[in-house]
């Protein structure tokens, strides 16, 4: 299992009118790093990109705006500060930085269930609580504070899912904690594993999902649940995974993301035959590197999103960078920062660079094909 669990931010500049919907995204990827915080401690952020890509005649981004109350105190106070953003009507959620937050977290080990038992810091004895007074604060315009009352209410009949690693997982998990003070959820599904899980809020007819699907494409893993692998992973590289993909048009918003189970040994597939490997020393087959895996994966991942049908509002969160330092989970890194980094304090890693640029890459490529169609 990947360790390595973080959200990011990065920036991506968007236009005013996109602002409102984009925002509810940023709000369970800060909370989701809120929740990082939390349970880990150690955290560092970079680069999330997303995008909307809209949809059919009823869900455009439009009607969706529309449907919004005009009063919507979030929409008022992100724009509240004009005195930069008036001219060119943008606000970059994701340039920012943490500031201290003294009204502190949403919730506590004693308030939220969801919290499992690894992942309770204060159970487990970490004796330090400041990690959970702070909060992200965009260059330029303020983001207020979540509204789980404003956001059940707002998504009525409607449903979201999180899709990928356990970094989506950890995802749900912080936004679970922070609804259920509003409407307890109902699990209603969970697979053999407990990993995809869905959960339905009966008020407000909401209907939230995880699914589990970390590489995003077809992957056959051969891993217990304490991550250890009794064989290579198989991966798929013209496959997507069905498990998302035949769920997909069901939901109104879906947060997909992948990347750092691609870094693992693997034996790449193409038309049913082995084309290469990345890391797998001994196996006389050709090392591709994980870039040539990444490139292909988001290729299908943003063609299937664009050709979908168009009723899913998608948002793709592009990779986290590394939360070790001097080393690895398993190799004697060290995880001990107890406050966020400051601009420019810290520099991506190569690895972490190459997965990146190959996501603005790729996303740039269908976003310019969507343009072309007309779609934005
Ligand atoms: C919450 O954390 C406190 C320590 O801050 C601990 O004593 C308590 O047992 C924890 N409660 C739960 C339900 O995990
Ligand atoms: C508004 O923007 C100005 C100029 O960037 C900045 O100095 C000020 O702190 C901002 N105010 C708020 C409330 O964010
Ligand atoms: C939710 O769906 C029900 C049944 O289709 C409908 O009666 C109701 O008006 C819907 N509510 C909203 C807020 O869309
Ligand atoms: C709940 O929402 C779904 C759409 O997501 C709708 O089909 C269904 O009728 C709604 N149910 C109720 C009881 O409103
Ligand atoms: C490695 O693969 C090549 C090409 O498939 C083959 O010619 C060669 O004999 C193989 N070497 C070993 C040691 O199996
Ligand atoms: C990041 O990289 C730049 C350019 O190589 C270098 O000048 C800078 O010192 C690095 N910063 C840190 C914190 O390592």
């Amino acid at each position: 299992m990947v360790k390595e669990m973080r959200s990011d931010l990065n920036p991506f500049s968007l236009s005013k009118h996109n602002s409102v919907i984009i925002k509810f995204a940023v709000s369970f990827l800060l909370v989701g790093l809120a929740f990082r915080l939390l349970i880990s401690g150690s955290f560092r952020f970079s680069s999330v990109v997303e995008t909307s890509i809209p949809a059919n005649e009823e869900t455009k981004p439009e009607s969706l705006m529309a449907s919004l109350p005009a009063e919507e105190p979030a929409s008022n106070d992100f724009e509240a500060n004009k005195s930069q953003n008036s001219q060119s009507g943008k606000c970059d959620l994701f340039t920012g930085e943490w500031i201290p937050d003294p009204s502190g977290p949403f919730y506590t080990n004693q308030s939220c269930l969801q919290i499992e038992g690894h992942q309770n810091c204060m159970k487990n004895g970490r004796p330090d609580s400041g990690y959970l007074y702070w909060r992200w604060s965009p260059r330029g315009c303020r983001l207020p504070k979540f509204n789980p009352k404003n956001f059940l209410h707002l998504m009525r009949n409607k449903s979201w899912a999180f899709i990928g690693d356990s970094i989506s997982r950890n995802h749900v998990q912080s936004l679970l904690c922070i609804l259920s003070q509003v409407e307890q959820a109902v699990e209603t599904y969970h697979d053999e594993e407990y990993r995809s899980k869905i959960w339905h809020f009966p008020t407000h007819n909401f209907t939230l999902s995880v699914i589990w699907t970390p590489f995003l494409i077809r992957a056959d893993i051969f891993e217990d649940m304490n991550g250890v692998s009794s064989s290579e992973i198989q991966l798929h590289l013209d496959e997507l995974d069905k498990k998302w993909t035949d769920q997909y048009r069901n939901f109104d918003y879906a947060i997909v993301a992948g990347g750092k189970w691609f870094l693992k040994t693997a034996i790449y597939h193409e038309n049913n035959v082995v084309t290469g490997c990345h890391y797998c020393p001994g196996k006389n087959l050709t090392e591709l590197g994980f870039d040539y895996a990444y490139r292909k994966a988001m290729q299908l991942i943003f063609n299937f999103i664009t050709s979908s049908g168009h009723k899913t509002l998608a948002f793709f969160r592009t990779t986290t960078p590394d939360h070790f330092e001097n080393g690895e989970w398993f190799s004697g890194g060290t995880c001990n920062r107890k406050v966020p980094f400051k601009e420019g304090e810290v520099n991506m890693t190569d690895v972490d660079t190459m997965m990146r640029n190959i996501e603005l890459e790729e996303f740039a490529k269908a976003a310019a094909y969507d343009l072309k169609k007309g779609w934005f």
